[in-house]
């Protein structure tokens, strides 16, 4: 286990395990027969510090892809074709703010608040979905990521559910639940304009000619280029690998987006007899790791706009801690009497 090249010499929580302490490998043992039985690792549990590092990566790094997931979406709110359909992307935006609440609790109970997540955020040293640094250009954009974004993200955070760290684990439960939300909207919504007047079909065509492939990339690099994977799934933080998952988006989804008249963006798609797989042709990883690295068309405004959030939002960080202080200011009294 001290093959991990990144342990410090200080352990971030007393419940941290270091490989150099004298029981290490007896409390790991330990650990892992827990997770081998299926039990859920608590806050406060004993974890090696590997297991800490990785959830702590993991989880900050969903709750930031739920946040900046708003922006995307939320340009279209004003712009709504309908009530109906304002009031359902109302409602899913907002989704998504909750969504990235659960997942900073989440990570607090590892010992890191969200002060410091949101502060390596904004100073672009933190991680977060590359899809959501591709441009909404049309309304059929909004649908098309319904459709395709959650339907991935429901893929990846059903496994999530079953994950060994029970905060993380429940927090998915309930996130999985309005995810589905989500993907059925955007699939309402492109089922009708793919039947449509040419226009709108040409719409929701467009519109997954240029989500298709930023989609499949949200599983992440195939499982050779994956480094975490190995302790990710040792640990069952991850009970499937990043391939598995996505040949099983792109089995459930490329049959439901035929049946509507889409046609895939893929020259090299064929479908294998013999495993019942849709084979995909080859991802554009040199783009994937472009946008990753800050280069996608819409990273610099993303990270803008919560730049901007984060400033207009000062005010109600200082009432609330105002408040906090006189709170406990009344309270005080009261204690010391009892
Ligand atoms: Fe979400
Ligand atoms: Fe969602």
């Amino acid at each position: 286990m001290s093959a991990f090249p990144r342990t410090p010499n200080t352990r971030p929580l007393p419940n941290v395990g270091l490989p150099t302490d004298p029981d290490y490998e007896q409390r790991l043992a330990e650990f892992e027969a827990r997770i081998e039985a299926g039990e859920k690792i608590e806050p406060g549990d004993w974890m090696p510090y590997e297991y800490w590092r990785q959830l702590v990566r993991m989880i900050s790094q969903h709750a930031h892809s739920e946040v900046v997931g708003m922006l995307p979406e939320g340009a279209w709110i004003t712009r709504a074709p309908s009530l109906r359909r304002k009031l359902i992307l109302l409602a899913k935006v907002q989704d998504e703010a909750g969504h990235g609440q659960y997942l900073y609790h989440a990570v607090e109970t590892l010992g890191v608040d969200r002060g410091t997540l949101i502060h390596q955020l904004l100073e672009g040293k933190a991680k977060y979905s590359s899809v959501f640094n591709y441009p909404t250009l049309t309304w059929a954009d909004v649908a098309m990521i319904g459709w395709l974004v959650d339907g991935a993200a429901i893929k990846n955070q059903t496994m999530l559910a079953h994950c060994s760290y029970g905060p993380y684990s429940r927090a998915m439960v309930r996130i999985c639940a309005e995810e589905t939300f989500h993907y059925k909207q955007g699939k309402e919504a492109i089922t009708l304009y793919a039947q449509g007047t040419p226009r709108q079909r040409r719409w929701a065509q467009d519109a997954l000619d240029r989500w298709w492939w930023p989609a499949l990339m949200m599983f992440g690099p195939h499982d050779k280029d994956s480094p975490n994977t190995p302790a990710l799934m040792r640990w069952k933080i991850k009970t499937k690998s990043n391939d598995t998952l996505r040949q099983e988006f792109v089995n459930e989804i490329i049959p439901e987006l035929m049946a509507v008249g889409l046609e895939i963006p893929d020259p090299d798609l064929r479908y294998d007899e013999e495993t019942g797989n849709w084979l995909i042709g080859p991802i554009d990883w040199a783009e994937f790791w472009q946008v990753i690295r800050g280069n996608g068309l819409m990273n610099q405004a993303r990270m803008a706009a919560r730049r901007q959030a984060h400033e207009e939002g000062q005010w109600v960080r200082e009432a609330v801690e105002a408040y906090a202080r006189r709170h406990q200011a009344r309270q005080a009294p009261e204690k010391i009497a009892a």
